[in-house]
């Protein structure tokens, strides 16, 4: 039997802007993200712009990919920009310690990565190496990439072909520098930070929105002592790494074969998020009452077991409708909170974790995941309004709830209501109350499929969102049924 359900919207009451860049994603030198992923070289057969997939940057101008985050993950404090410059004939080899053992050429360097940028007309966001690095390497790197006037490293970078600096807003001082990035305690990171930080200059009209590293997942001490040893002048932002592991780390569970139970503590430790969010602003607001400070979750998504037959090294996972259902949840409480969180970065963009693109050869599919960020772009520099929804927990477990949502209205007065239904077997009748708002007309799309439906490379189309008529409106209120498992978008003028 149908459950119905009230979501009122009051679009009267606007509250924070939802930056693009939540909308944000991750590229690290990691298994097939960068090399196959993304840069496959001038020379190879595979349709390229400068050694870019041609097929994936059209993928990423699709969602609007607002920023992309790189080189890494762990990969970022062992990397030296300076390898990864000139001829590449010259460029070191080296080995990838963290992801594999494998041999990085260094091929795809900063040039690579800003030109890769501007071909998706995207930010880019560099995370620069406080773990093994220096002062002087990181502040090098900026003067390379963003001074328009003759120093040593603008003479360089323009020797390498660049004659005209980029624009690069935003910078992240080290990563996971509470593990893969020196095991600091946060007292001393906070200490680096500070001195880092201090020689990376603003060049040639170029700001930089420094991110300082903040905690994993609910190390709220961490959070407590960064912000009681930064302020505004020095950091706009912290991080927060946390991933939806459904097992443990040792055995977190298969992408695609997973029981009903496994698909709910999935949920359930999606949810957690809301928890983290809540109680890390909570301690920031401690510090910065004026939120002056944003939260960046840099480093967000689902963590599988590899898929059987790939490098373990190479974090390669397929993506199913149970990954669709995290991501709106995500998303959404990404919005519900975008009073604080100002940027978020899903891990990976191509083919490493939760990616919204996988490729093989000269195949690309985009994954359920994508279709969600495709579906929701229209959040981006939305503001969000307030909404409430009655709905309880879901039928099968009674901790999560039944059903996500978030809304937000442009400029233009449109709005964007995002709505998933975690069930796997409840559909709810929601009547949506808009006050303030005369709603003339309404569209909707829906992504819906078995939980454990996937795109593969043989069959690309299997989770694709649809148009939906499953609603009625009125004035003042549209009744829209969501049913089990899917994810819809209602597009209200
Ligand atoms: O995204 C994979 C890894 O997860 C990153 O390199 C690291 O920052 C995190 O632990």
């Amino acid at each position: 039997m149908m459950k119905q359900v009230n979501l009122y919207v009051n679009a009267a009451n606007r509250k924070s802007k939802i930056n693009k860049e939540i909308y944000g994603h991750f590229s690290e030198h990691l298994g097939r993200c960068i090399y196959d992923g993304i840069y496959v070289g001038e020379d190879s057969t595979i349709p390229n712009v400068k050694g870019m997939r041609k097929d994936v940057v059209d993928a990423l101008k699709e969602i609007k990919t607002p920023v992309l985050r790189w080189p890494g993950g762990c990969f970022a404090d062992e990397y030296h920009w300076k390898d990864g410059i000139g001829p590449k004939e010259d460029r070191k080899k080296m080995v990838n310690t963290n992801w594999g053992g494998v041999t990085e050429d260094n091929s795809f360097g900063t040039h690579e990565f800003l030109e890769l940028c501007e071909q998706i007309g995207c930010e880019p966001y560099i995370a620069g190496n406080l773990g093994s690095g220096t002062v002087q390497e990181l502040s090098e790197w900026v003067e390379y990439m963003t001074f328009d006037g003759i120093s040593p490293m603008a003479d360089l970078r323009k020797k390498n072909g660049r004659e005209k600096p980029w624009k690069v807003k935003y910078l992240g001082i080290g990563n996971e520098n509470w593990g893969c990035g020196g095991n600091m305690e946060p007292d001393y990171y906070a200490a680096e930070y500070r001195r880092y930080q201090q020689f990376c200059k603003n060049f040639s009209g170029n700001e930089l929105y420094k991110v300082a590293c903040g905690p994993n997942s609910d190390d709220y001490h961490w959070t407590d002592v960064l912000m009681s040893k930064i302020n505004k002048g020095i950091s706009k932002a912290i991080s927060l790494h946390y991933y939806t592991v459904p097992g443990e780390w040792s055995k977190k569970g298969s992408a695609t074969a997973f029981s009903k139970d496994e698909y709910f503590t999935t949920l359930q430790k999606a949810y957690k998020m809301e928890e983290l969010i809540v109680k890390h602003c909570e301690i920031m607001s401690k510090h910065d009452q004026e939120h002056e400070i944003g939260l960046i979750v840099d480093e967000w998504g689902n963590w599988f077991d590899v898929e059987p037959g790939t490098n373990p090294g190479f974090l390669y996972q397929q993506n199913t409708m149970r990954d669709a259902i995290t991501a709106s949840i995500n998303l959404n409480i990404f919005n519900q909170h975008s009073d604080r969180v100002v940027m978020a970065n899903i891990a990976q963009v191509v083919n490493v974790l939760q990616s919204v693109i996988l490729t093989e050869g000269d195949k690309m599919i985009k994954t359920p995941t994508f279709h969600i960020f495709r579906m929701y772009r229209d959040h981006q520099e939305a503001t969000l309004l307030d909404s409430y929804i009655d709905a309880t927990t879901t039928a099968e477990n009674a901790t999560i709830p039944a059903l996500s949502q978030s809304v937000s209205m442009k400029e233009d007065g449109s709005i964007l209501a995002t709505i998933s239904n975690c069930d796997l077997e409840q559909d709810y009748e929601v009547t949506i109350h808009l006050a303030a708002k005369c709603a003339k007309s309404c569209t909707a799309e829906i992504l819906q499929a078995e939980i454990d439906a996937y795109n593969s490379f043989d069959n690309a189309d299997v989770v694709e969102p649809k148009v939906y008529n499953g609603f009625s409106m009125k004035e003042d209120t549209i009744v829209v049924t969501v049913p089990a498992a899917s994810v819809i978008a209602l597009s209200i003028k």
